[in-house]
């Protein structure tokens, strides 16, 4: 039976700030088989780890007087976003500020941790990924995403040279590395596949659309929970692409009624069930912000498979 690969969503971004060293260690520490970085670009073009290039909503920029005239909207990729942006900071200027919770009322716990850590550049991701490694013999992979690569282009600051320069600088090179690249934007995957052999991911969120055209230029594809049916995730077997899905998520907010455990949105339900369900269908692996809960009942699920 083939082995499912538990990916640290952002990290262990259930139980610390996402996307900051400490939720990536965490992550690894709790068994991950890879960790999740979302990139986006600061002004002097370096790739740092967020979900999205506005940074008032998981940092403190807001309460800085220094950067109040940053602040500003703007469109991307057809959504209207207000706020300070990575491309107006240089890598300095992200430095001096400090990581915050995004869900300070599902997640009270991670509030603790706010600006206590820094925002990570991916070499710096790459780097505690290689000294994880080393100090526990391991064999944790990267998943970097690249986040709106349209926008960046746009701004003479492209994603997709960078992201294989550093990947192969740290020694992600050769097809059987351990690292996917992933993006919803087809182009970006493309341009890539005409740069390299490793494996890139396809995410779709809303639906599946023709996998035999997605798997000229993709390995995998990384769908969100409603397209990972039984009949999705065949047919993307078929089309010769392995399925991971997001995103399992503990807190009774994300999960469905039925796994819910008594009435607090944040408390923690029945994610194992969920998660099983999941692995039912024969799905590569899955995405988690509890990477702990992934990694015991992907284990469970093996074993048990295993006896039968
Ligand atoms: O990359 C897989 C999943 O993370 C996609 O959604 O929005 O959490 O980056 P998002
Ligand atoms: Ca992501």
């Amino acid at each position: 039976m083939h082995r499912v690969i538990v990916i640290g969503h952002r990290g262990a971004s259930g139980e610390r700030p996402e996307h900051t060293l400490e939720s990536y260690r965490l992550a690894i520490e709790e068994g991950a088989d890879f960790v999740e970085p979302d990139l986006v670009m600061t002004k002097d073009g370096v790739l740092i780890a967020r979900h999205e290039p506005e940074i008032g909503g998981t940092t403190n920029v807001a309460e800085l007087p220094q950067f109040a005239s940053r602040r500003r909207s703007q469109l991307i990729d057809g959504e209207q976003m207000d706020g300070w942006f990575t491309e107006d900071f240089t890598l300095a200027e992200i430095k001096s500020l400090r990581a915050r919770e995004r869900l300070p009322q599902i997640r009270p716990a991670n509030v603790a941790y706010d600006d206590q850590f820094e925002v990570p550049t991916f070499e710096e991701i790459l780097q505690l990924v290689a000294k994880e490694n080393r100090d526990r013999r391991g064999t944790v992979g990267i998943y970097p995403e690249t986040k709106h690569p349209e926008h960046f282009r746009q701004l003479a600051l492209p994603q997709e040279g960078l992201v294989l320069q550093m990947l192969a600088r740290h020694g992600y090179a050769e097809p059987g590395s351990r690292v996917f690249i992933q993006s919803f934007d087809p182009a970006n995957l493309r341009m890539m596949r005409a740069m390299t052999r490793l494996p890139l991911v396809q995410l779709l969120e809303h639906e599946l659309g023709d996998l035999n055209v997605i798997a000229e230029y993709a390995d995998a594809i990384g769908i969100s929970k409603p397209l990972a049916t039984a009949e999705g995730v065949r047919a993307a077997r078929a089309a010769g692409l392995a399925v991971h899905v997001w995103t399992f998520r503990a807190e009774n907010k994300f999960l469905p009624a039925e796994l819910r455990i008594g009435p607090s949105m944040s408390a923690h339900g029945k994610l194992e069930e969920e998660i099983d369900r999941y692995l039912a269908r024969g799905i590569d692996g899955f995405f988690t912000d509890h990477p702990a809960i992934g990694v015991h009942t992907r284990d469970a699920w093996a074993q048990k498979n295993i006896d039968m």
